[in-house]
C-alpha cells in the first residue's frame, strides 16, 4: 500500500511513521510537511532512507494533486495544533486546517483514493467536572477556540465529501496525546524540559482542568486499526480512559523527576480555557478490538521524561523561542 502521510515531521505524524515502519514494513511511505516551526525533520532521521520526504504545504493544490494521485491512501495529520497560538493569530489555522483539508479532499475525490482524517476531541467543546457523560461519536460539535473551530470545520468538510461525493474516508477524534517528540510548547514537554533547565512548572489558573491523556503510540495503533478494519464513512473516537487534572500531572512529573511537590507556579489562565475533555471509545474497541498498551500514565510519563533527558539536541533550539512567545502572552 502506498501511503501519503501529511504533517509527519510533527509529533504524532512522526511517531506514526516510525511505528508503521516496524509494524507495517510493506507500506510505502511518502511524507508531505511544510516544516513550520512545529516540524522537525530530525524526528524522522531513523527512517530517512526508507521514506520519501516532500517539503511543501497541503494548501498547495497542484502539489497535493500530484502526491495524492501517486498514492493509495492519505493519512492526514498536518495541522496547526496549538490552542495558545490560535488565540494569538488564528490565520495559519484557517489556511492549514481548513483550506489544506479542502485541497486534500478535492484530490481524493478526483483520483478516487482514500483518506483517513485525524482530528481531536476538542471539536466537541468541554464538559463539566461532574458530568457523568463522556464524548461519543454523536456528541454535537461545539468548539471553543480558533484551533478547535478550524478542526471542527475540517471534520465537517470530510463528512460533507463523504455524503455528497461518496469519497472513501474515515475520521478519528482523539484525546490529548503525550510521548516522545512532542513540541516543547505543549503542556507536558514544556514542564519536563523546564525542569531539566532548572525552571519551575507553570500551571494555567488553578489547574483543575481535566485532559484525557493517551500515549502517542496507542493513538497511532488505533489509527492503523481504523485504516485496516474501520467502516468507510464512519467516525471513531480514540481515548484510553486517562483523565487527570493539570495539578495531578504536574505532581506526577515533579515526583518522577525528584522535585518537591510544591515546586511549581501559577501563571495567567488561557482565555476560554476548556474545563474538561473525556472520551468514550467503546465503538472503536468493539469494532476493531483495539486496546491501549500503556495501562497507566506513570509508566508512559517515565518513558517520556527519559526521552527528553536523553534528546536535548532535539528540543534545545526551540525552547528559547517557545518561552519568548509565552513571555509575550503572559503565560
Ligand atoms: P504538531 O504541531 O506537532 O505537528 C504538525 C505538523 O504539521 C508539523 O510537522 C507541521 O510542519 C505540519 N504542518 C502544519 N501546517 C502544514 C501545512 N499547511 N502543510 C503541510 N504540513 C503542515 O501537531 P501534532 O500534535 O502532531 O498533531 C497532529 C494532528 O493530530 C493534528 O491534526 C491535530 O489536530 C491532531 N490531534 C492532536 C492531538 C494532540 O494531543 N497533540 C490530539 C488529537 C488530535
Ligand atoms: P496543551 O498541551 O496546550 O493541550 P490542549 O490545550 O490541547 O488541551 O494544554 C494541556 C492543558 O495544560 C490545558 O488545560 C492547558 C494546560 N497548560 C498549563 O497548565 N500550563 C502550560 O504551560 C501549558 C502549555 C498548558
Amino acid at each position: 500500500m502506498k501511503v501519503l502521510v501529511t504533517g509527519a515531521a510533527g509529533f504524532i505524524g512522526s511517531n506514526f511513521v516510525l511505528r508503521v515502519r516496524e509494524t507495517r514494513p510493506d507500506w510505502e511511505i511518502t511524507v508531505i510537511d511544510a516544516l513550520t516551526y512545529a516540524g522537525n525533520r530530525a524526528s524522522l532521521a531513523a527512517v530517512e532512507n526508507e521514506i520519501t520526504f516532500v517539503e511543501g504545504s497541503i494548501a498547495d493544490a497542484e502539489l497535493v494533486d500530484r502526491l495524492v494521485s501517486a498514492n493509495d491512501i492519505v493519512v492526514h495529520f498536518a495541522a496547526e495544533s496549538h490552542n495558545d497560538n490560535s488565540l494569538d493569530n488564528p490565520w495559519p489555522f484557517m489556511e492549514s486546517n481548513i483550506i489544506g483539508t479542502y485541497r486534500l479532499l478535492e484530490a481524493v475525490r478526483k483520483h478516487d483514493k482514500r483518506i483517513h482524517h485525524i482530528s481531536t476531541d476538542e471539536v466537541y467543546g468541554d464538559l463539566e467536572l461532574d458530568d457523568p457523560n463522556r464524548f461519543t461519536e454523536t456528541t454535537p460539535l461545539n468548539p471553543s477556540s480558533p484551533y478547535s473551530a478550524s478542526k471542527a470545520s475540517a471534520d465537517l468538510l470530510v463528512r460533507a465529501w463523504i455524503r455528497s461525493f461518496k469519497i472513501n474516508a474515515t475520521l478519528s477524534n482523539c484525546s490529548n496525546n503525550y510521548g516522545p517528540r512532542q513540541h516543547v510548547e505543549k503542556f507536558i514537554p514544556r514542564q519536563i524540559t523546564g525542569i531539566l533547565d532548572g525552571v519551575k512548572p507553570k500551571l494555567y489558573g488553578a489547574g483543575a482542568n481535566v485532559r484525557d491523556w493517551i500515549h502517542v503510540d496507542d493513538h497511532n495503533d488505533a489509527v492503523v486499526a481504523i485504516i485496516e478494519q474501520g467502516r468507510l464513512g464512519e467516525t471513531y473516537l480514540i481515548g484510553a480512559d486517562g483523565e487527570q487534572n493539570n495539578r495531578e500531572i504536574i505532581a506526577l512529573i515533579l515526583e518522577l523527576m525528584g522535585k518537591p511537590a510544591d515546586w511549581f507556579e501559577h501563571v495567567n489562565d488561557r482565555p476560554g480555557h476548556d474545563l474538561r475533555y473525556a472520551i468514550d471509545s467503546s465503538k472503536l474497541r468493539a469494532e476493531t478490538g483495539w486496546r491501549p498498551q500503556y495501562q497507566d500514565i506513570r509508566s508512559g510519563l517515565r518513558q517520556t521524561i527519559d526521552w527528553y533527558a536523553a534528546n536535548r539536541d532535539w528540543w534545545e533550539a526551540s525552547k528559547a523561542a517557545t518561552e519568548a512567545v509565552y513571555t509575550r502572552l503572559g503565560r
